[in-house]
């Protein structure tokens, strides 16, 4: 029996949101701790169900950890890989969670072989890794497909080189990085991605000794080290998250603070575009403001990687445009199949035709609540802010969707007036 939400429509969000750290910056930065054998501190972990499958996955290599939460929001982890014997990331693993790609790198460029299973498809498309594979056999790694595993090995260790990457890839790069930070000579990188968790990424593994340049931009440069020592990083703080909760107070008339990092940074484009729906943005002591101006208006978004607009905060943005006066559209330019949310926005009243790789959405008065359910993790954030905004009461199934990506969301809710409820 799957756990569900039952949330009361017509509700105002109006408070304050410490922000968690970043989900996607936390799962290379446990990947990370494979590449040393010293002991890697991690703080303002978010407690999310991901962050548990990457310990899990870890923990079977024998990667050492503790965990200490430090609040509801946060945790810290120590992590320790001097006793790593297994260099296998199983299918039963990594079918849960495609991010389990982000070992192949450290594994590679600690060990020079791995294993790891092929990450399968998942709710928002086929997502393959022929760009990691091809940015490891250009450092020097032989890999085999076998069975639905990548079975990758460097006989003569990795050796740096020039990869231009044909298309960007976050996790690609972030693979890469931590693949060239012990090969022998200097990795450039073309065509990398900018998102700021690779920044974050970068950051770290320059704490622990490695000498990476350009990260952040579309080249960057790693000088291979010798071996890579102890540090203590604190997780970039949960833009999606961040822009998540500001839709909230945009589509339920509300207001929030959103405390806990530089979110002007973190997401240029997307405060551009809730600003043009009619939100108001000002700043705040430790982060910023957004406030509904009582009207949605309508506007064309179309995602792009950083800094364009999140594809992870297009499904929040569809539901708040559900209710915008007018007609809008959004273009998905990452994923060829991340509106499987249009189905259940439509059966609260929504208004929305998809066309390939564009959504048109005719903004309603009204959404009424109904029983609907979650496909994916983003997806199932779209239904509560829906269900927040809608006349009457949702029941939201398939709530392990939303712990995959977002922690303490009913205190996080309830410390902005609104209240929901979780039952089985
Ligand atoms: C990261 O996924 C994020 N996950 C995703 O967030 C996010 O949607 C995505 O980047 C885009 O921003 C993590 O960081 C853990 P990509 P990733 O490689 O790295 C194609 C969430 O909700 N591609 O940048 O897997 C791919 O199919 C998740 O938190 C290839 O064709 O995404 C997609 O169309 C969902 N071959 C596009 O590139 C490859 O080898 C972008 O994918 C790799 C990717």
């Amino acid at each position: 029996m799957t756990e569900k939400i039952k949330i009361r429509g017509r509700q105002v969000l109006d408070g304050v949101v410490q922000i968690s750290g970043a989900k996607n910056a936390a799962l290379p930065l446990l990947a990370a701790s494979l590449l040393s054998p010293e002991t890697l501190q991690l703080t303002n972990v978010p407690p999310l169900v991901d962050v548990q499958t990457m310990l899990a996955l870890l923990g079977e290599m024998g990667v050492k950890f503790r965990v200490q939460p430090t609040s509801d929001y946060a945790m810290s982890i120590e992590l320790q890989a001097d006793a790593v014997e297994c260099f296998i990331a199983p299918y039963d693993i990594v079918k849960k969670m495609r991010a389990s790609i982000l070992v192949l790198g450290p594994l590679l460029s600690r060990f020079g072989e791995c294993c790891v299973s092929l990450p399968g498809g998942c709710a928002i498309g086929v997502r393959p890794v022929d760009l990691h594979l091809r940015g490891m056999e250009a450092l020097g790694v032989n890999i085999s497909l076998k069975d639905g595993y990548i079975s990758a090995k460097a006989p003569r260790g990795l050796r740096g080189a020039d990869f231009n990457f044909p298309s960007a890839t976050v996790t690609g790069t972030e693979n890469m990085i931590m693949a060239a930070v012990l090969a022998s000579g200097t990795t450039v990188l073309r065509n990398a991605a900018k998102e700021p968790e690779i920044e974050d990424l970068a950051n770290c593994l320059n704490q622990m000794g490695a000498d990476i340049s350009g990260h952040g931009s579309s080249t960057i440069e790693i000088r291979g080290v010798t071996g890579l020592r102890a540090a203590k990083h604190d997780v970039l703080p949960d833009r999606i998250e961040a822009g998540t909760y500001a839709l909230a107070a945009g589509i339920t008339n509300g207001a929030v603070d959103l405390i806990g990092g530089d979110f002007r940074r973190l997401l240029p484009t997307f405060l551009d575009k809730i600003t043009e729906a009619g939100l108001w943005v000002s700043d705040v002591d430790g982060g910023i403001r957004v406030e509904s101006s009582g009207k949605i208006s309508a506007i064309q978004v179309e995602t792009q990687p950083f800094p364009g607009y999140p594809t992870d905060l297009q499904a929040q943005m569809m539901a708040m445009l559900c209710m915008a006066d007018g007609e809008s559209d959004i273009c998905e330019t990452i994923w060829e199949n991340r509106f499987l949310h249009v189905a259940e926005l439509t059966r609260m009243g929504a208004d929305i035709g998809v066309s390939g790789a564009h959504a048109h959405i005719r903004g309603v008065r009204h959404l009424l609540g109904a029983p609907v359910f979650a496909t994916d993790l983003r997806a199932s954030f779209s239904l509560v802010l829906a269900a927040l905004a809608a006349d009457g009461e949702s029941i939201l199934d398939r709530v392990y969707h939303l712990d995959r990506g977002y922690c303490a969301v009913k205190k996080k809710l309830a410390g902005c007036g609104v209240t929901v409820e979780r039952f089985r």
